[in-house]
């Protein structure tokens, strides 16, 4: 897969190895392309209110629930930002004018730009409820035919950057009452996988939950977490 995402990127450069793209990517010469790389070969499969079950106890169980003053909730791995999307739509129906954000956060600039503008094609809608395509989400005419893009008033509650989760997190993120990092520890052996999940729980408020795909396990990994049901995590509340 690695092999076969970069050989458009040795064609680009008229290479005959992938270790003379190696020296190329370290000659600090194409400033861009290590960005480019890690773009090709990050895998950004994402859809609108995927994993219905999630999106179900986010609203019944956590955001009518809720008390507190401002919400917030980080998807970690947004990729094009249709879990960020659908999460601010649920959010919009239940807190409606009251204070929430959603942060979205992916390593993949190109998915990022994607996302900031909160463009789809129509056909990608999946599991959305009519209603919300109604109330949320305004369909494109003429040369927008086919497309919608999501409404400012979720847009304006929604911001994209970018975070490496092997990375040290920014000090600016502060902590969030529910984290989404669905779909992307997949991609990592337990060792990372251990230290993306400390890094990303330590950015959990006391209480706050934490949601996985439930194609993924943390049975290999410690954590304070306790599981509330399969994919969903809660931090013990001080
Ligand atoms: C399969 S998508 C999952 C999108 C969404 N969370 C979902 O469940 O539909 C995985 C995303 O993880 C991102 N990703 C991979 N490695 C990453 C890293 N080290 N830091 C941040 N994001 C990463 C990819 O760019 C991709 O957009």
């Amino acid at each position: 897969m690695v092999a076969s995402r970069l050989a458009k990127r040795l064609l680009h450069y008229d290479l005959q190895t992938y270790g003379q793209y190696y020296q190329l990517l370290n000659s600090g010469q194409h400033a861009h392309e290590f960005q480019l790389m890690v773009n090709i070969l990050t895998t950004n499969e994402t859809y609108f209110f995927r994993e219905p079950k999630h999106f179900s106890f986010l609203q019944d169980r956590v955001i009518k629930t809720w008390r507190g003053d401002n919400f917030r909730l980080w998807s970690a791995a947004s990729s094009t930002g249709e879990e960020s999307y659908s999460i601010g739509m649920l959010l919009a129906e239940g807190l409606g004018l009251r204070k929430w954000e959603v942060f979205g956060s992916d390593v993949n600039t190109e998915v990022l730009e994607t996302a900031r503008k909160g463009v789809y094609l129509m056909d990608r809608l999946d599991n959305m409820e009519q209603r919300y395509l109604d109330k949320y989400c305004l369909k494109g005419v003429r040369s927008q035919e086919g497309y919608f893009r999501v409404d400012e008033k979720i847009r304006s509650r929604i911001n994209f950057e970018q975070i490496n989760l092997k990375m040290t997190l920014p000090r600016s993120l502060g902590q969030f009452d529910v984290i989404f990092l669905r779909n992307v520890l997949i991609y990592f052996d337990t060792e990372t996988k251990q230290e993306i999940v400390n890094r990303v729980v330590a950015a959990l408020k006391p209480g706050g939950y934490f949601f996985i795909s439930h194609s993924e396990t943390l049975h290999s990994i410690k954590t304070e977490l306790s599981m509330v049901m399969s994919s969903i995590y809660q931090k013990p509340c001080k």
